[in-house]
């Protein structure tokens, strides 16, 4: 059980959600776990301190100093493994996305030293609202790990996004944390998604890759533990797990830059962006009036997976993939030694079940030792959990 023993805090802030933290409280001190609850003065007009001492067998903290006695938020931001506040209202995010520190609560957040993960509530349009998503950012940005918000009915009769998570949720996302996945305390590195090559102010050059399947190499890798960057070109999917550290770029330029930074301290590098192979010299300042004619000189972009494949140490497994059309076998081949990886991921836009924007995909691993290994037709998901245990089991340990 890998919250047993763990010192957990629990910060519960004023949302209705706050009834959810008896439960989670509960399920916590069932896997083993040892609570501390902190509550605002808020969180005390929606739940009793008195229903979570009891479940969590400590003390509720809520004030800074109590009779002529201070509670000392540093020894509490040390003493904890982990810090979940949950639920974590609108007007909390801003003050933790702001350092202030006007309540116990907010003092313990800027003393610790532990992981802290923050499970929002509220209501859909506050949960929307451009401030709360900035202070979210702000968060992400400071290494808190945000727990998603749900969808669905809300205390005000709304529907929509802002749903705390359920308990279970928040558990088993400490339980991952602590849990010693086969790729724990190993960084892995992602490149997804398309890339946009700017012509002028409003077009630009690009493809069609959703990045789907990079997204679920990122998500299987976070799953066994590890510590994931994923630099993403733009696409209109979402990326929301706490152990996912995204980067988001738009030019293959900026990607090359994003991805060199991360190289060095990475264990498994997987190139599966559709990286531009061409931009144009020159960026117009301004858009481009309608001739009979347009020529756009085109330049090379720089190879991300060749020039890492430049840089890698036989302590690192570089994967590439390879779109092809035709003569994959012959391709797929000639990638592997010209770009120095240790894996070709090669799938086949011959086959109407895989490729761009679809949620299957069939590929075959091409490995630097000459074996070839098909994965049948499957979604990305299973695909991505299989090219990752594929790694595993080939990676110097
Ligand atoms: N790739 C890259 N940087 C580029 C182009 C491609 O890192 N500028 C990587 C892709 O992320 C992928 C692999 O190279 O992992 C193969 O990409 P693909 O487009 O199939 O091949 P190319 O190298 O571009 O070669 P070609 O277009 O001749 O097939």
């Amino acid at each position: 059980m890998s919250l047993k023993g763990k010192k957990i805090i629990i910060g519960v802030t004023g949302s209705i959600a706050a009834y959810k933290a008896a439960n989670t409280v509960r399920l916590l001190i069932k896997a083993g776990a040892e609570v501390k609850v902190i509550m605002t003065d808020a969180a005390t007009r929606f739940i009793t301190p008195l229903t979570l001492a009891t479940l969590s067998k400590n003390p509720v903290l809520s004030a800074l100093s109590e009779e002529q006695q201070w509670s000392n938020h540093v020894e509490l931001g040390l003493w904890a493994d982990a810090f979940l506040i949950a639920p974590a209202s609108a007007n909390s995010l801003s003050k933790l996305a702001n350092g202030s520190c006007d309540n116990l609560l907010t003092a313990v957040y800027l003393s610790a030293r532990c992981p802290v993960f923050v499970a929002p509530a509220m209501d859909v349009d506050m949960w929307h609202h451009p401030s709360t998503q900035r202070n979210i950012d702000c968060l992400k940005g400071d290494k808190v790990k945000i727990i998603p918000v749900g969808t669905g009915e809300l205390a005000s009769g709304l529907n929509g996004e802002g749903r705390m998570a359920e308990p279970e949720q928040l558990v088993d996302t400490l339980e991952k944390h602590f849990s010693k996945g086969p790729l724990s305390g190993k960084q892995v590195l992602i490149n997804a998604g398309p890339t946009q090559e700017a012509i002028d102010p409003v077009r630009y050059i690009s493809n069609h890759s959703s990045g789907k399947m990079g997204i679920a190499l990122a998500e299987a890798a976070a799953a066994l533990g590890a510590k994931v960057k994923l630099v993403l070109g733009p696409t209109s999917l979402k990326v929301d797990n706490p152990n996912i550290e995204v980067f988001y770029v738009c030019a293959a330029a900026e990607m090359y830059a994003a991805m060199m930074k991360f190289v060095p301290k990475s264990q498994l590098i997987i190139c599966s962006a559709a990286v531009a192979d061409f931009t144009p010299k020159k960026v117009v300042d301004s858009k481009i009036k309608k001739s009979d004619k347009m020529e756009i000189e085109l330049v090379k972009t720089k190879d991300i997976l060749a020039d890492i494949g430049k840089k890698v140490t036989a302590k690192q497994y570089l994967v590439g993939f390879a779109l092809e059309t035709n003569d994959e076998v012959a391709y797929a081949k000639e990638k592997l030694k010209k770009k120095n990886a240790n894996l070709i991921v090669m799938n086949s836009l011959r086959n109407p079940n895989a490729g761009f924007g679809v949620d299957t995909n069939e590929v075959s691993l091409f490995d630097k030792n000459g074996s070839i290994t098909s994965l049948g037709l499957k979604s990305k998901t299973e695909i991505a959990q299989e090219i990752l245990q594929y790694c595993l089991s080939k990676m110097s340990k």
